[in-house]
């Protein structure tokens, strides 16, 4: 058994930790990530204590200049980890009090480590933020600059992976980026709630010093003071949206990688991925495979897992502070790895990407102007539906003869419909039918040129946010 001579809060035990219970309850092997922001949030409070009289100049010089040392070794590699560290907040104090002596025991007055967990997993989150948005930036920004260069390829719009109608494949590429934006503009929402100050919340009742919360908060440079010391310590809001957002983030992702996969079969031919995001087979030399598509559609469910099981840990807690809410620091660690990993080969694949433009033109059947067919006789005054109808009646000859739609001869078109004329033949022209699509979101070069526009601006207006 452990001895408890060491431990932050071994006063009041006489026997010993299990050692399966200790390593149970150990979050060092991670929350060491927490090490500089936890510092930064003890620097602050010690300030704090200071200004309330807990702590005189001297006492406050030698807390700085311990905590300064500590953050030192943390980034030479150089601080060393003992068994007794429970927790990265113990494994700090623990080096304070050996290199400064008692007066390191002042520092801790009127905090908790509940206030003190939650305010270092915001501090380091709302960083996490900003770097996640630069890269959700950069990867939207890739998918609009590459529509811009590619608005004249044509290829077909699926629904229900059916041939549906043609499209500009840049048209495509800015159905994901607008998505993507959606979750940029989320991002900068979870970081706003993010960016609330719990620190000076206590265990549960709040702080008895009459620290100065609103010194703390610009200290630390949060937007805002938490309201309620309950509350604070123990809601973790803030960490199921992020998890959230980065669970529909991936979702997106998903999708996008799920098309291209399946552009870039054999059967399809539309895309070719570069060597850089790609992978061979141990066993069938032709083999080249999508495995970074593919790592991107399987990360979508390991980061649903987080998010839907960092709720099932917070679902039927009583109120405050439980040992349960440990475990969100591995959910959100895990999440912000991922998300940066992904997001960066997803801007590689997405500015790699070679395209078959030739496959594509192919890929593109007279039947898929059917619906454009029904819009000629509309514009000939018919109503919709029996356009519709007529429509499908010449792809029905159009079969039954064994021949392409566009080889119906005019006379055949006329014993369909008297309105059919000669002029018929121009719906037959695919570039024609995708500039019909001139309403805004539409697949016409002016509505995607529109479309390239307004991202951009949101773009430059989304950068200044973080
Ligand atoms: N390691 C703990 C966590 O991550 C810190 C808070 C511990 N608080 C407590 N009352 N035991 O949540």
């Amino acid at each position: 058994m452990a001895s408890e001579g060491d431990k932050l809060w071994g006063g009041r035990f006489v026997g010993g930790t299990d050692p399966i219970m200790e390593t149970l309850n150990s979050s060092m092997t991670y929350d060491q990530r927490l090490s500089e922001v936890d510092i930064r949030g003890s620097m602050a409070y010690a300030k704090a204590l200071e200004k309330s009289g807990i702590l005189t100049k001297g006492d406050l010089e030698k807390i700085l200049s311990g905590l300064e040392k500590i953050s030192e070794e943390w980034s030479r590699g150089a601080f060393v980890v003992i068994k007794s560290d429970e927790d990265i907040h113990t494994a700090n104090e623990r080096r304070l009090k050996e290199l400064i002596g008692d007066v390191a025991g002042k520092l801790h007055t009127g905090r908790s480590r509940n206030d003190q967990v939650v305010t270092d997993l915001r501090l380091y989150m709302r960083n996490s933020c900003s770097v996640l948005s630069a890269h959700l930036l950069q990867f939207i920004k890739t998918l609009v600059e590459r529509a811009a260069a590619e608005t004249d390829v044509i290829f077909p719009g699926y629904t229900h992976l059916q041939r549906a109608q043609p499209i500009r494949w840049s048209h495509f590429l800015l159905s994901h980026a607008v998505a993507f934006t959606r979750d940029s503009e989320r991002l900068g929402e979870v970081k706003r709630r993010i960016n609330v100050l719990p620190l000076g919340s206590g265990a549960v009742a709040g702080n008895p010093l009459g620290i100065d919360r609103e010194f703390l908060r610009k200290e630390l440079d949060f937007a805002s003071i938490s309201l309620n010391s309950m509350d604070a310590t123990s809601e973790r809001d803030f960490v199921v949206e992020f998890l959230f957002f980065a669970s529909l983030l991936m979702i997106h992702l998903s999708k996008m990688a799920e098309d291209l996969i399946i552009y870039s079969t054999k059967e399809f031919g539309f895309v070719t991925l570069s060597d850089a995001y790609s992978t061979g087979s141990s066993l069938m030399p032709q083999k080249k495979n999508p495995d970074s598509l593919e790592l991107i559609r399987s990360k979508a469910g390991r980061v649903f897992g987080r998010c839907s099981g960092m709720m099932m840990i917070l679902k039927g807690l009583p109120s405050t502070y439980n040992k349960d809410l440990q475990e969100d620091k591995e959910a959100v660690f895990d999440v912000i790895d991922t998300l940066s990993s992904v997001l960066q080969v997803a801007t590689g694949v997405i500015s790699t990407l070679q395209i078959h433009k030739e496959n594509m033109e192919k890929a593109l059947s007279p039947d898929m102007l059917a619906t454009d067919l029904a819009l000629y006789l509309v514009r000939k005054g018919m109503p919709f539906r029996q356009a519709h109808a007529a429509s499908g009646k010449a792809v029905h000859l159009a079969e039954t003869k064994g021949i392409a739609i566009n080889q119906l001869t005019v006379e055949d078109m006329k014993s369909i419909s008297p309105l059919f004329g000669t002029d018929v033949s121009q719906v037959w022209d695919y570039a024609n039918s995708v500039e019909q699509y001139t309403t805004p979101g539409g697949t016409s070069k002016s509505s995607v040129t529109a479309q390239i526009e307004q991202l951009r601006e949101l773009l430059r207006r989304q950068k200044d946010l973080f």
